[in-house]
């Protein structure tokens, strides 16, 4: 099985978490793109959907799935998103497509966050995978020395502004023994608008795509 065909099977399976006639709330990725290929089979029974980017809100109108302002939405049952990475007590980094911020308050919101990831994305420890931190663009210099000072090397990812007009530091080389801890100290650092650990408010539930098809934890 391909890793593509690894992350279908994880964002197939995410459908049976979604319960009808209620508004499901749909992270951003490769892995989502799938999961909303499935949830378009039962568009009719669905309320609709509210997104974490753009890109998502543009797949799902384009399968004429009705997009909702999470501000007209006062409950979620399910969040299903994907990872960058995921260690065995359901602590996540995401933001690789640096629509963290979102993803982190439609997460807020919901009463299950359902995770889909592919099973190169589980790791012993998290750090291996640059973590994103998106800070408003004129505290950049002052958040990435500070970022320093907690033991990471931030390098400025060019080019990029967030759906929010801010900008992300990606932070190399850290080894996030404490995840908990790590992002209740990033998010500390005045400028920073979020950071890309989701430790606090972990995983409800994770769908891992792997060779013998789905699996659930
Ligand atoms: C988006 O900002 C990320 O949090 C994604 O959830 C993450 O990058 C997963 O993407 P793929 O499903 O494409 O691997």
């Amino acid at each position: 099985m391909t890793q593509d065909e690894m992350k279908k099977a994880a964002g197939w399976a995410a459908l049976e978490y979604v319960q009808e006639d209620t508004i499901v709330g749909v992270g951003t990725g490769s892995t989502v793109n799938h999961f909303i290929d499935a949830l378009a089979t039962m568009k009719d029974r669905i309320q609709g959907a509210v997104s974490s980017s753009e890109a998502s809100t543009e797949k799902l109108l384009g399968y004429g799935i009705e997009v909702f302002d999470l501000n007209s939405v006062s409950e979620l049952s399910v969040y299903v998103d994907g990872a960058d990475e995921i260690n065995e007590h359901n602590h996540m980094i995401k933001g690789g497509g640096a629509a963290l911020t979102r993803e982190k308050i439609i997460a807020a919101v919901a009463d299950q966050f359902i995770c889909i990831v592919d099973n190169t994305k589980e790791v012993p420890i998290l750090g291996e995978f640059p973590l994103p931190v998106e800070v408003i663009p004129m505290a950049r210099s002052y958040v990435a020395r500070q970022l320093v000072k907690l033991g990471g090397d931030p390098v400025y990812r060019e080019g990029v502004t967030t759906d929010n007009g801010n900008v992300i530091l990606d932070v190399y080389n850290m080894k996030i023994i404490d995840p908990v801890k790590m992002e209740k100290d990033i998010n500390a650092i005045v400028g920073v608008v979020t950071n890309g650990l989701f430790a606090d408010r972990g995983a409800n539930q994770v769908i891992i795509g792997t060779p013998e098809g789905a699996q659930k934890r």
